[in-house]
């Protein structure tokens, strides 16, 4: 486990080794404990005056590494659990990796680590994290930084997130508390919240799909402004945790896909015998989900992914023959390149796709390849050329 810093406030009280937008008043209050309204919202956080750092602990697919949670957010409910979002619609930014490139590097590679998306698209994640919560957060407004620069403020939001992080490494805590991964054993909801108390100093908002452990919500306020001022464990407000009280599970991450047994509560899961849809041929129009057969689905950059988890939407648009069509996902047009690889991103040229009643064809054929099965975690690049292993898609709609 790399992240061990048990001096929390000492840490904290140091704050990021980023510049301080605006130095603020010492006796300022926390963040949701003023008893009068407070003026200067670039040093007090409001309404989010209560910041959760919330931690994933991913197994189907896995994330990050297998000793350690990875984040989720950093996110301002309001003094009463509700919360706002999607704050500045001017600074919804579709390039955080470019920014933090610039301007955070440190940063950067620690959420390359340690901030995963569970289908291997962390940009658009970290841009979804930062458009929702971070346009939310008062200190980080624009009008609080001095000679601003556009986008100063999402280096400020990330490194924040990653410094928090650092003071709250779970797994050593319930790992001390006998709680290890274990694709056997389970725990009762008051060893879980009991081992996170002793360190956290509140309770943590413990949440599970099923009764399969998978996120915590560790509650703070701050006092000063979220980029450099001090944090303080709270309990939390809000929604409570989603666990049964006990036969909680807590899995390994990347266990062999034959010691996973499948749960009626997940809709998508690998290892069923697939059927495949079949439909009328010529062009496909509408959302749907490409599937892979023998196994998994398509993600959202046009790669072949294998672990549970819930595909990319895909965007069929009829071309005008009737007969062929384009795909498009979040990333942007997907194109077959001139190495014969698919990919989709933004500025591509959408190349024609067309479908035979069962499978996704690419100049008539319905036999896709890849250079290896790819393991979990892994994106396999699909390819129109010959190569070790085939594959074919097919197109499953939504509704
Ligand atoms: C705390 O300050 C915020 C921001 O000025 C204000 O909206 C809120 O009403 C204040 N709370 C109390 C109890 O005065
Ligand atoms: C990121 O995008 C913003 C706005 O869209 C732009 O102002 C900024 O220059 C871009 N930064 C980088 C490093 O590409
Ligand atoms: C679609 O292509 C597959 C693979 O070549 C083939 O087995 C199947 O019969 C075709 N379906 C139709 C309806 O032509």
């Amino acid at each position: 486990m790399l992240l061990k810093i048990t001096l929390i406030q000492a840490s904290l009280a140091i704050g990021p080794a980023i510049a301080a937008s605006v130095s603020c008043p010492a006796d300022l209050p926390f963040s949701c404990s003023n008893t009068t309204a407070v003026e200067d919202l670039c040093c007090f956080n409001a309404p989010g005056g209560d910041v959760l750092l919330t931690v994933f602990w991913d197994t189907a697919p896995s994330t990050g590494p297998s000793d350690s949670w990875t984040i989720h957010g950093l996110w301002p409910d309001n003094c009463d659990g509700s919360y706002e979002q999607y704050c500045d619609q001017k600074r919804q930014y579709t390039n955080i990796s470019a920014i933090l490139q610039e301007k955070a590097l440190c940063t950067l590679k620690t959420m390359q680590t340690y901030w995963k998306d569970y289908t291997g698209d962390d940009e658009s994640f970290w841009e979804h994290e930062f458009g929702k919560h971070g346009t939310c957060m008062s200190t980080l407004n624009p009008e609080c930084y001095d000679n601003y620069q556009p986008t100063e403020e999402v280096a400020d939001y990330f490194t924040r997130a990653v410094s928090l992080f650092k003071t709250l490494p779970t797994y050593d805590w319930l790992a001390a508390a006998g709680i290890v991964p274990s694709s056997t054993q389970t725990y009762t909801l008051a060893a879980i919240q009991g081992a996170l108390t002793a360190h956290h100093g509140h309770n943590a908002i413990i949440r599970c799909s099923g009764s399969t452990l998978n996120e915590l919500w560790y509650h703070f306020q701050v006092k000063g402004s979220v980029q450099s001022g001090t944090f303080k464990a709270v309990d939390p407000v809000g929604s409570g945790s989603t666990c049964p009280s006990s036969g909680i599970k807590y899995l390994p991450k990347y266990a062999a896909p034959t010691t996973t047994t499948t749960t009626t509560t997940t809709a998508s899961s690998t290892g069923t015998a697939i059927s495949v849809p079949t439909g009328t041929p010529g062009a496909l129009a509408g959302k749907g989900y490409v599937k892979v057969q023998p196994d998994g689905f398509m993600i959202s950059t046009g790669n072949w992914y294998r672990a549970s988890g819930t595909p990319a939407t895909y965007t069929a648009a009829s071309n005008s023959d009737g007969e062929t069509f384009t795909l498009k996902t979040s990333k942007g047009p997907c194109q077959v390149l001139a190495d014969a690889s698919l990919s989709c991103a933004a500025d591509f040229t959408p190349s024609d796709f067309g479908y035979n009643g069962t499978y996704i064809t690419y100049n008539g054929a319905a036999t896709f390849y890849a250079a290896s099965t790819p393991s979990d975690q892994d994106k396999g690049v699909v390819f129109t050329t010959e190569q070790v292993v085939s594959l074919e898609m097919y197109w499953q709609p939504l509704l």
